[in-house]
């Protein structure tokens, strides 16, 4: 039974991967900051089975985490533009949406959810599952894992004063989302910086590389020499008029290779 529900993880988990992917080839903040899943236990499965009183044929209908993504964000912000994507998304269906954000639930979780229909294709045949989409800041995370850990270990016999702690702990996170998101404009300059530098030098060392088997020699290291003197002054605007510089090279070679290349054709 729980074949397609370990291919649907594995492919929702790829494709959010490549949404952060995307956002980042093209030097952009991305929303997600990271993507994992899993398929529920067999033996939590049934536990959860027992404990909503769901009889066996029932499973795959009324519990809907047994495939479960999380994504992690790095601002609350962030939350809002990934359920914009999922909801516009043709291969996945909303079945329903659970905003513990706006409200957290009694224990002090918050995490928005959304519960999907996904399609897989097993031997040829498509097979409909739901799965379970978890979208939390990195905040939220830190307190869900640390809460689970210690549900888990008391089970239903929390103490009264580690539950008030718990409370008092994620009345701290809110603060602290809080908190970043007064920043965040100035780390996602940072961030955005960064990327686009590492972006630019990744294409200006390609461009260097392509000439190198284009132009004469001398005259790529020359350009090699002036990138690394340009590389240390550290500034965006001359690391782009370099790159221009080299786009242009790279053309006027490849057109005169075009040139020789057609004169020597004629000369056949
Ligand atoms: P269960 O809580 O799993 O029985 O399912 P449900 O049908 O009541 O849905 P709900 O939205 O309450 O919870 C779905 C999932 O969210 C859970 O399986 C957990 O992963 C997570 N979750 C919900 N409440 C809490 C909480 O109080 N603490 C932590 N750490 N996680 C929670
Ligand atoms: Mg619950």
């Amino acid at each position: 039974m729980l074949g397609p529900y370990r291919q649907a993880v594995d492919e929702l988990v790829v494709k959010f991967k490549h949404i952060k992917q995307e956002y980042q080839n093209a030097g952009m903040y991305s929303p997600i900051e990271s993507v994992s899943g899993r398929v529920k236990r067999i033996s939590s499965i049934l536990d959860k089975a027992h404990r909503k009183s769901v009889p066996i044929e029932k499973i795959e209908e009324k519990i809907e985490d047994i495939a479960g993504v999380r994504i992690i964000c790095q601002f609350v912000e962030d939350i809002s533009t990934v359920v914009d994507i999922i909801r516009k998304r043709s291969d996945l269906i909303i079945k329903r949406e659970k905003d513990y954000i706006s409200k957290s639930k009694p224990s002090g979780y918050r995490s928005y959810h959304i519960i999907v229909y996904y399609t897989v294709q097993t031997f040829g045949e498509p097979k409909t599952i739901e799965a379970e989409i978890q979208i939390r800041t990195l905040a939220m995370n830190f307190w869900s894992t640390i809460e689970h850990s210690l549900q888990y270990k008391y089970k239903e016999n929390m103490p009264d004063g580690l539950r008030e702690r718990l409370l008092r702990a994620a009345d701290a996170v809110g603060a602290l989302d809080n908190e970043m998101a007064s920043v965040r404009d100035e780390i996602m300059d940072a961030q955005n910086f960064n990327r686009q530098k590492a972006n630019i030098i990744a294409d200006i060392l390609n461009n260097i590389e392509n000439l190198y088997h284009i132009a004469n020699e001398r005259e790529v290291t020359k350009m090699q020499k002036e990138f690394f003197e340009i590389y240390q002054k550290d500034d965006m605007a001359l690391l782009n008029r370099f790159n221009k510089q080299l786009d242009v090279l790279s053309e006027t070679y490849r057109a005169q290779s075009i040139q020789s290349s057609a004169g020597s054709f004629i000369d056949l």
